[in-house]
């Protein structure tokens, strides 16, 4: 007699394919699609197909977006934009929470659509994207009716231009409409060319609820088109995409004072500890790299292993992958489903064929007919193989082992990305040290690719900055309180003068200051000064950043590690101290700015315990958990005006939350900062923490900005300054912040937005429970 065991061991699922009659009734009654546009469709015009990837077969054809019809979708979100504005938190959340019903309403309608166009399995878009997106409005309802008290003083940006991907299509519309709408922001998004028949279903969703024209435009198209929009009148740009194209795009908004947040690619590594449950990791394996055939930007696709459990793992890991049904999307007992284009199939295979070439062994992962990849991994695999590497985005994870948690930590960050990370381990002692020491904008315990409307989301690196979702989403689409702008003068030219220090006359050395490089007074690289407020002043050159950039990371581990409630005691100690030396500071800063540095360091000093992370209410039994980090290194280049209250204004809100800064004082008038290099050196500022490099301000400030081990980069000054340093910034990816001020001592030049530029967020995800 067959056990029952024996059946449930043997019961294959039969299939179970879902009805898509509904959409292709629609497709056929609403295609050839045109954009939607002043909340209206366009009439066609040069188009290109849509196809369904699991079947090779065309689902609708889609336009392209020309300039011109990019132009009329902003002028149609600009002139919407107002009206949107003065509705009211209330009027705008019950627009946000009708999409949010009708697309409930809709679910399944959309699901099927999604799948179809994309290639997703059913069993993802139906339990996992739509009801996603359905969250996400519901949540940003609520921010529409709480923004004016939760954020008050807080502005719309104007006219928001957002350009998405293909992995997530309508959650990926989702992230970036709902938050903007809820600020009170108009959009033109354009959709990725392989998947927009969700975000054009979503244009009627729009048209149903009687949202007013405008306030949503939706233009289709390719790249070309995604160019098109970067390049126009818009207030902000949101993508999510490749690292390559994000990168492309800062640059192109260098110097224009338009918002931009990137969230793009990763290679994120998922961690087995070796008192791991080993079930639920490879469970967990299943969640993130093989979830969307892994085309997903946070796919935990670098699995690194104890060494001690490496061999059990890995077998069950096989047995896992063995039971994974990979076949039609539509089809409801389908694993993976299909890749969505047959370009991004090549584009796997080849990083597999060069990490096969490169010495790795691919275990499954073998091509199927049309656009199927079966799900494998790549073992033996080396650090520097192109596998490793780079970002695969397909169901093909790496496996490699470490002895020892430092090790692991070791091998987690060994990436330019930065995205996300999944830690496994039942002890939380190990598991929150990992999460800790791991750098990513999110971490997941014990779970994988858990995402939540209240949870922020993004990376750090190559991964791209600013967040999607929850407070902090919020602010990325809101302009703080305006401090009053100013105008920084323009420093005069600067002429080299050889330092005579080889003279042997003590004196003539003391007469002239030195740079503040890892808490000691160095001479400039070039061995050179420049004539400044009647003085000598070292002429520090790229040399010298480099120096201070490699103190300051020397430096900051250990201030970091002194806590808030440390930093903010030096913090009084330095303003005690800056209290005694005022005759001397008085020498080179009028006593307001004197005043307004011992008033700063009482500020931040108070403030280096109190700007809280929390905890946001996401899914029942999990603890998620935002915290502010520091970024690490920052460069500051300080106002050339304002010598002291500049300098402070930045560098101190910088310290207060741990990260150590390389700063360039004013460039004219360096010697407040210079004399106050002293009072840092007697506060117990700890070495490397503040480092100061006098010179030529755009000089240096564009070898900070090229650096690629500073995170965080704040320059004061004109646009022809800041135009050249945003664009090398660019090239690494690293966020530029260029506050202004009419007058740096006022009160308003200090406060809440200042911690934030100098931080970024963690989301760590706890599940709790048993
Ligand atoms: P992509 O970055 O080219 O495309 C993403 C979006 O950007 C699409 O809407 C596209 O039309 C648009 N776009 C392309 N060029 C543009 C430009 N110059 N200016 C403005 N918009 C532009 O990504 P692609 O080629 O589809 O995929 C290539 C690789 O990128 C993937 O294999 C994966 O590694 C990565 N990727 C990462 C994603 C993520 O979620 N972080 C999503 C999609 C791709």
């Amino acid at each position: 007699m067959t056990s029952v065991s024996e059946i449930m061991e043997s019961m294959e699922y039969g299939p179970s394919v879902e009805d898509a009659s509904a959409v292709r009734e629609w497709l056929k009654a609403r295609g050839p699609f045109g954009h939607f546009i002043g909340g209206s469709f366009t009439k066609p015009a040069e188009s290109f197909d849509s196809i369904d990837p699991a079947r090779s077969e065309v689902l609708a054809q889609v336009s392209q977006g020309s300039a011109k019809d990019v132009a009329r979708a902003v002028r149609a979100a600009r002139k919407a934009q107002p009206g949107w504005a003065a509705l009211g938190g209330h009027e705008r959340a019950r627009f946000l929470y009708a999409i949010a019903r009708t697309i409930q309403k809709r679910e399944r309608f959309l699901s099927v659509l999604e799948t179809l166009d994309n290639g997703k399995p059913l069993r993802e878009s139906r339990d996992i994207d739509v009801p996603l997106v359905v969250r996400h409005f519901y949540h940003h309802a609520g921010w529409a009716e709480l923004r004016d008290s939760e954020f008050p003083g807080h502005a719309p940006l104007g006219v928001c231009g957002q350009i998405i991907p293909w992995n997530f299509p309508l959650l990926m519309l989702a992230w970036k409409v709902a938050p903007a709408l809820a600020a009170g922001n108009t959009v033109v998004l354009k959709p990725a060319e392989y998947t927009s028949l969700t975000a054009l279903a979503f244009a009627e969703i729009c048209q149903q609820v009687g949202l007013p024209a405008g306030v949503v435009n939706i233009v289709t198209g390719d790249g070309a088109t995604g160019a098109a929009l970067v390049a126009a009148e818009v207030d902000k740009i949101a993508f999510t995409g490749s690292t390559e194209v994000g990168r492309q795009i800062a640059r192109t908004l260098a110097g224009t004072s338009q918002r931009l947040t990137l969230e793009l690619g990763g290679k994120s590594p998922f961690v087995v500890m070796d008192d791991a449950d080993l079930d639920a990791a490879v469970e967990g394996v299943v969640d993130s790299i093989w979830f969307n055939q892994g085309q997903v930007c946070c796919a935990g696709s670098r699995i690194l292993v104890a060494e001690a459990v490496a061999d059990r793992f890995e077998h069950l890991l096989q047995m896992r992958m063995a039971k994974l049904r990979v076949g039609p999307p539509l089809d409801k007992s389908t694993d993976v489903g299909a890749i969505v284009h047959p370009v991004q199939k090549q584009r796997i295979a080849q990083i597999c064929a060069a990490a096969v070439a490169a010495g790795a062994e691919l275990v499954g992962g073998a091509e199927g007919q049309g656009c199927f990849i079966a799900p494998g991994y790549l073992r033996n695999i080396a650090p520097g193989n192109p596998g490793m590497t780079e970002e695969i985005f397909g169901p093909i994870a790496t496996l490699s082992t470490f002895r020892t948690p430092d090790e692991a930590a070791d091998l987690a960050n060994s990436t330019h990305y930065g995205l996300a990370a999944s830690v496994w381990s039942e002890s939380a002692t190990v598991a929150t040290d990992m999460a800790a020491r791991i750098k990513a904008g999110v971490v997941w315990v014990n779970s994988a690719n858990l995402f939540d409307a209240a949870a922020p989301f993004g990376g750090v690196r190559d991964s791209g900055y600013g967040r999607e979702g929850g407070h902090e989403g919020m602010l990325d689409y809101l302009r703080a309180p305006a401090m009053k702008p100013g105008r920084d003068s323009t420093p005069a030219a600067v002429s080299a003068v050889p330092d005579s220090g080889s003279s042997g006359d003590p004196a003539q050395i003391d007469r002239t200051a030195k740079l503040y490089i890892g808490g000691a007074q160095k001479r400039p690289d070039a061995g050179a000064s420049y004539a400044a407020q009647g003085q000598l002043v070292p002429l520090g050159g790229r040399k010298d950043i480099r120096n201070a950039v490699e103190a300051a990371h020397a430096g900051r581990g250990k201030w970091a590690g002194l806590g808030a409630h440390g930093r903010a005691q030096v913090l009084y100690f330095l303003a005690e101290n800056l209290s005694q030396r005022r005759e001397e500071l008085a020498a080179f800063a009028p006593a307001s700015e004197i005043d307004c540095a011992i008033r700063r360091c009482f500020f931040y000093a108070g403030f280096a315990d109190k700007f809280d992370g929390r905890t946001v209410a996401a899914k029942p039994g999990h603890l998620v958990t935002v915290l502010h980090e520091p970024h690490g290194v920052m460069g500051v280049v300080c106002p050339n005006d304002a010598p002291l209250a500049g300098f402070v204004s930045l560098v101190l809100p910088a310290i207060a939350m741990g990260n150590a800064v390389v700063a360039v004082p004013s460039q004219d008038r360096p010697m407040a900062a210079l004399t106050l290099a002293q009072v840092l050196d007697c506060s117990d500022v700890s070495a490397g923490v503040v480092n100061m490099i006098t010179g030529p301000r755009e000089e240096l400030a564009l070898a900070l900005a090229r650096h690629d081990d500073v995170q965080a980069l704040w320059a004061v000054g004109p646009a022809e300054l800041l135009r050249p340093v945003e664009e090398a910034a660019a090239q690494v990816l690293t966020p530029v912040c260029a506050p202004s001020a009419k007058d740096w001592t006022a009160a308003e030049v200090e406060g809440r937005e200042f911690l934030r530029a100098a931080t970024r967020t963690k989301t760590i995800w706890l599940p709790y429970g048993a």
